[in-house]
Formats: C-alpha cells, sequence, structure tokens
C-alpha cells in the first residue's frame, strides 16, 4: 500500500495541517528545519539510525547515524557563531557531494543563517555574481576549489570568512581563510537553535532567466510543511527504505529531496560523489540495496543508452518506486525503464520557486508515459490563456501553468530584486513560466517553457549570461545564444558569434572560446558549439532576435518577423 492511498480521497479532504500534525507543529511555534532533519528524528527514537552513505571516488565511504548528523551540524552551527555569523547572514556552501555539504546545511540552518548552496563546479565569475548579490558573509569550501574564491575575495569586502573543510596545513591560509574540520571537532552536545519561526529564511537557491543576472530565490523554514508531506506521498518514502536522490545540492532537488524530504522524515539515504558512469550507478544500488530512486531525464536517457544487456549484469530487485524531476521525461523512457527495472519512473514536475513537487504522478495512479500528472492535493493548479490569463476551459488546449499561489514551500521573494519578483504573479496566479495543456482525464502534458532559458540536461541556463561571458572573450564582438536539440541533454547550449578583425574564425578559436566559458561560467553553460557569423538577426531596434536563431537550431517556422532589421 502506497502513503498516499487514494489520491481522490487525499485531494478532496485536504489541507496542510495534514502535514502540521505529522510534525508537530502549530502556528506560531518555532520552526527549523535543521532540528527537524536531525534533534527531533534522535527524540522518536532513531539516534543510532544511518542518516547518510556517503560514497566517493576510488570506493571511499563513511557511514553518519542521526546522532552523528545532529552532532556534526551542532559543531558546525558553534563554529560558525563563534565566527560571528548571526542569524540570518548568507552561508555559501560550496563543496561538491560530501558529507560536510550536507550536514553542514543543517548547521547553517540551526544556526538561522540562510543557505546558500552553489554548484561546486561553478567557476569563479558564476561564484562571484551569486556571492556579491547576497552579500554572503561566509563560504564553506574545500581545498580545490579555494582557487576560485581566491580569484575574486578582493572583489567581496563583505565575505569575511573562506572556511576550508579539509585543510591539511600544506599550504599556508590566507587573510580570512580558516580550516575547520567536521568529524574531527569537537562534539557539541546541544546548540540551542535559533528559534526561527515559519516566515524565516531558511534557504536561497539561485536560479538563471533570460534577462539579467541569475535569481536568488527565497524561502522559508515553514517550506518544511511542503517538502515533508510530498516527500511521503509522491516519494513514498517509509521507515525502511534506502533513498538515492541523484542530484546535487547545489540545485534545489539536492535540498528539498536531497536532505530536508528524507531526513525530516528520518530515512537513510546514500550519496554517490563520482561522475556518471551506467555501470557505477547500477553497481551503487546493488550494492546499497536503493529502495527508492529520484533522478532526472538526462541520467535516464543516459543509462538507455548504455543498453539493456548491462542492467542484466545486476541485481536491481531492491528497487521498489522510481521518480523523476527536472526536464520533460519522454514517453519511451516511461516505458523503458518499465521494461527494464519492472518499474516506471513517475514523472514530476515543479522549479526552483516551487520549493517542493507540485505537478505528479503518483504510486498507484495510472499512468499515461509522457504526462507530468495531476496536481499535488493542496496545490490548485489551472492552465491559462496566454492574452486574458483566465483559465482555460478548452480540453487539450495549450496555454500557461499558473498555480494559486498558497503552498508552504512557494518562494517568498527574489533577493534584492523585488521588482522580477513581482512580475512571476499575475491575476491571482503565481505563474512558473512554461506551457501545458489538461487532458480530458485532469492530466497535464508539458508543452515548453515561455522563455528563452535553455535546460540542458535539467538544469537552466540563461542564454545572456552566455552572451555576457563571451563577449569578454578577446576576440568575440557579438553573440547570440540558443538551445540546439541534443539526444541525451535534450538541449545543450550553441553560441553564434561574429569576430573581432584580427581573429580567424577556426577550430582553434571554437575551443578557446568554448574552455573560456566553461573556466569563467561553468561545463554546463560551455558551448557545446560556436557558429561563426557575419552578422545576427537584429530587431530595428538592434535587439538579437534569438528566436530567430533558435527557430533555425528546430527546424521550425521562425514566425512574425516583421520587426526583423537584416532580412
Ligand atoms: C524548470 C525548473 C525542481 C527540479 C529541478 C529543476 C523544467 C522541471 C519538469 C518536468 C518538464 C520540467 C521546467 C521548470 N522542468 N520539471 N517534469 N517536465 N519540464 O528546477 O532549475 O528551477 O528548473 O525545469 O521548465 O520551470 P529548476
Amino acid at each position: 500500500m502506497s502513503n498516499i492511498g487514494s489520491y481522490e480521497e487525499r485531494s478532496k479532504n485536504f489541507d496542510w495541517s495534514i502535514s502540521e500534525k505529522k510534525l508537530d507543529y502549530k502556528d506560531g511555534d518555532a520552526i527549523n528545519i535543521g532540528w527537524y532533519c536531525s534533534d527531533r528524528i534522535c527524540q522518536m527514537g532513531k539516534a543510532n539510525k544511518t542518516a547518510l552513505i556517503w560514497e566517493g571516488l576510488g570506493g571511499v565511504e563513511k557511514e553518519y547515524t542521526f546522532n552523528d548528523i545532529r552532532l556534526r551540524s551542532n559543531s558546525i552551527a558553534s563554529f560558525l557563531k563563534e565566527q560571528g555569523i548571526n542569524n540570518e547572514d548568507r552561508v555559501c556552501l560550496f563543496m561538491d557531494k560530501i558529507p560536510e555539504l550536507y550536514i553542514g546545511f543543517l548547521g547553517v540552518l540551526k544556526l538561522g543563517a540562510i543557505a546558500q548552496p552553489l554548484f561546486s563546479a561553478f567557476g569563479d565569475e558564476s561564484l562571484f555574481v551569486r556571492l556579491d548579490n547576497a552579500k554572503t558573509k561566509a563560504i564553506i569550501t574545500q581545498k580545490k576549489h579555494v582557487k576560485k574564491v581566491r580569484k575574486i575575495v578582493n572583489q567581496m569586502p563583505y565575505l569575511e570568512r573562506i572556511i576550508i573543510v579539509d585543510y591539511d596545513g600544506k599550504h599556508p591560509l590566507r587573510e580570512r581563510e580558516i580550516s575547520f574540520n567536521m568529524d574531527e571537532a569537537e562534539k557539541v552536545e546541544s546548540f540551542d537553535c535559533f528559534p526561527t519561526k515559519a516566515e524565516s529564511p531558511s534557504v536561497l537557491h539561485y536560479t538563471s532567466g533570460t534577462t539579467g543576472q541569475p535569481k536568488g530565490v527565497k524561502h522559508v523554514h515553514y517550506s518544511l510543511i511542503s517538502q515533508y508531506l510530498t516527500s511521503k506521498w509522491v516519494l513514498d518514502l517509509k521507515d525502511d527504505d534506502i533513498y538515492w536522490c541523484t542530484a546535487d545540492p547545489g540545485w534545489v532537488t539536492g535540498t528539498s529531496y536531497g536532505i530536508i524530504g528524507p531526513w525530516s522524515l528520518g530515512i537513510t539515504q546514500c550519496v554517490l560523489d563520482t561522475g556518471f558512469s551506467a555501470e557505477s550507478w547500477y553497481k551503487f544500488i546493488e550494492k546499497r540495496g536503493v529502495t527508492v530512486w529520484y533522478s532526472a531525464p538526462t541520467a535516464i536517457r543516459s543509462l538507455m543508452k548504455a543498453g539493456d544487456e548491462l542492467v542484466k549484469e545486476f541485481d536491481l530487485t531492491s528497487l521498489r518506486h522510481l521518480a523523476s524531476v527536472g526536464e520533460p521525461l519522454n514517453a519511451e523512457a516511461v516505458i523503458w525503464s518499465d521494461k527494464v527495472f519492472g518499474k516506471s519512473f513517475l514523472d514530476t514536475y515543479w522549479q526552483t520557486e516551487t520549493g517542493s513537487i507540485m505537478l505528479t504522478n503518483f504510486p498507484g495512479m495510472k499512468i499515461k508515459p509522457g504526462s507530468m500528472g495531476k496536481p499535488f492535493p493542496g496545490v490548485t493548479a489551472t492552465v491559462l490563456d496566454v492574452e486574458t490569463l483566465e483559465p482555460i476551459t478548452e480540453i487539450g488546449k495549450a496555454g500557461l501553468i499558473g498555480f494559486k499561489p498558497d503552498w508552504p514551500a512557494l518562494m517568498r521573494g527574489f533577493w534584492a530584486n523585488e521588482e522580477t519578483y513581482k512580475k512571476k504573479f499575475k491575476n491571482g496566479w503565481y505563474l512558473p513560466g512554461d506551457r501545458a495543456s489538461i487532458d480530458s482525464d485532469g492530466y497535464y502534458w508539458f508543452i515548453g517553457r515561455d522563455d528563452d532559458v535553455i535546460n540542458t540536461a535539467g538544469h537552466l541556463v540563461s542564454p545572456f549570461e552566455v552572451e555576457s561571458a563571451l563577449l569578454e572573450h578577446e576576440s568575440v564582438a557579438e553573440s547570440a545564444v540558443v538551445a540546439k536539440p541534443d539526444d541525451v541533454n535534450m538541449e545543450v547550449v550553441k553560441a553564434f558569434v561574429t569576430i573581432k578583425p584580427g581573429y580567424t574564425a577556426d577550430k582553434d578559436l571554437e575551443l578557446k572560446i568554448m574552455n573560456f566559458i566553461r573556466k569563467k561560467l561553468s561545463p554546463l553553460a560551455m558551448p557545446q558549439e560556436i557558429e561563426y557569423v557575419d552578422s545576427l538577426p537584429k530587431t530595428r531596434s538592434g535587439k538579437i532576435m534569438r528566436r530567430v536563431l533558435h527557430a533555425q537550431e528546430w527546424g521550425e517556422e521562425v514566425g512574425d518577423l516583421s520587426t526583423l532589421e537584416n532580412d
């Protein structure tokens, strides 16, 4: 029997107080995610239960019980406090998927500070714009990433502490740098968690839009109410599960469902901190006996590519429930997973701003491969007419997804960007910026984004950010960046550039530019192809028309070109 039982029944009688009651939370109480994920679980008698099973490169393994993560997050919180970090200060977590990242996240929250996780593969420029926007006070990082921080530290007077979790004493620490070793630090038996309330800020995740710099999405401790219940009903987590969320906590899936959801339920989770290979993933599932697996379409397509024969070399019978998020999950992937694992990946739809799962397939529900499923109980969803922003009544007609802005995990703002935040709400609806249609059974079907943002392997890349970075390369005069179709990643970044006189438009320059972007931004933002052009299509007012280039890449009709200048 699944945790949700009957979707219809749950939807009819739904009230978020169901979740509040399970968490013993009453309106006005203190609520702290760090405490809920460790101290409370210990109080419930699970102190000796394994919380985290971690495996890194070369087969290194570590295990932590709920009591271990309680004590260690206490140590981190006290250390930060000693360093002068206060509630609501931003603390960036800039690490690979190591235990310090997961446990440090809880420590930051216990202090009442705001956790700002950033993807460790970010280059110095990507890191700088995000730290500068949040005026981050401390960053917790590793030796291997400290170089990138040092490169920009002089531009960040507000960054008071750079905490290195694996300092080996080989090279001297510089100003503002300090060593903190989580496993060796003195265990702090009790730490008075900051009495955060429902609306106290908790997590700050950065997400890319079409224009402007990335936006810092502000979440609050009350988001737990959504994350707890969606983990229970959608991921169907039960006490004896071994759960594996493949996402990096630099992205929201890795925090909402890679830390908060499972640990607030007292579930054992495992983490594999090595690069992707189909073989190592199957081996990990077999070795750890993974029962619930939350992953992403790009990974599933990569597994499909590795072939059916490989699957047969492993015993994957522990798998009980599979779910996916991040990009459209094509019907073939759903059907394939059913064939090789005997279970279908259930698609879930949500985003950084929503904080928790919004549209989803549930265990026990009839699955229509290719559909995102139905709204989570308590979520009022619709599809709005693009012009009038009124709900569409005609079945199957495409429009903008709209959510009534009343679920606990909805973001509470964009950091220092109130104006853009307000634009996300229209006519009483929160607009995630995606298009979909609803069929006669109430299932949602994804159509596409309503903007130019590129979704590569489930990660959003802003064309604006890549274009700006390209212009910083000495050879580039103008640039336009669009998505290009790709078998595995669905979309990859493609750049069109005009180059300055004196440079030769050849393969060598292409590779140099690619590498420049990879180091400055990230491997995801790196264009997979650079096309040299004599000029870029522009509107009469001089704005580059990405949609012309986009249509060309996807073999689609270009549409209205009346404002195009150089046609
Ligand atoms: C955007 C959000 C929260 C998960 C990680 C991504 C796209 C997400 C689906 C899905 C089709 C999807 C949307 C959304 N997206 N899930 N199941 N089917 N598209 O979070 O980086 O904030 O990206 O990813 O376009 O708006 P994110």
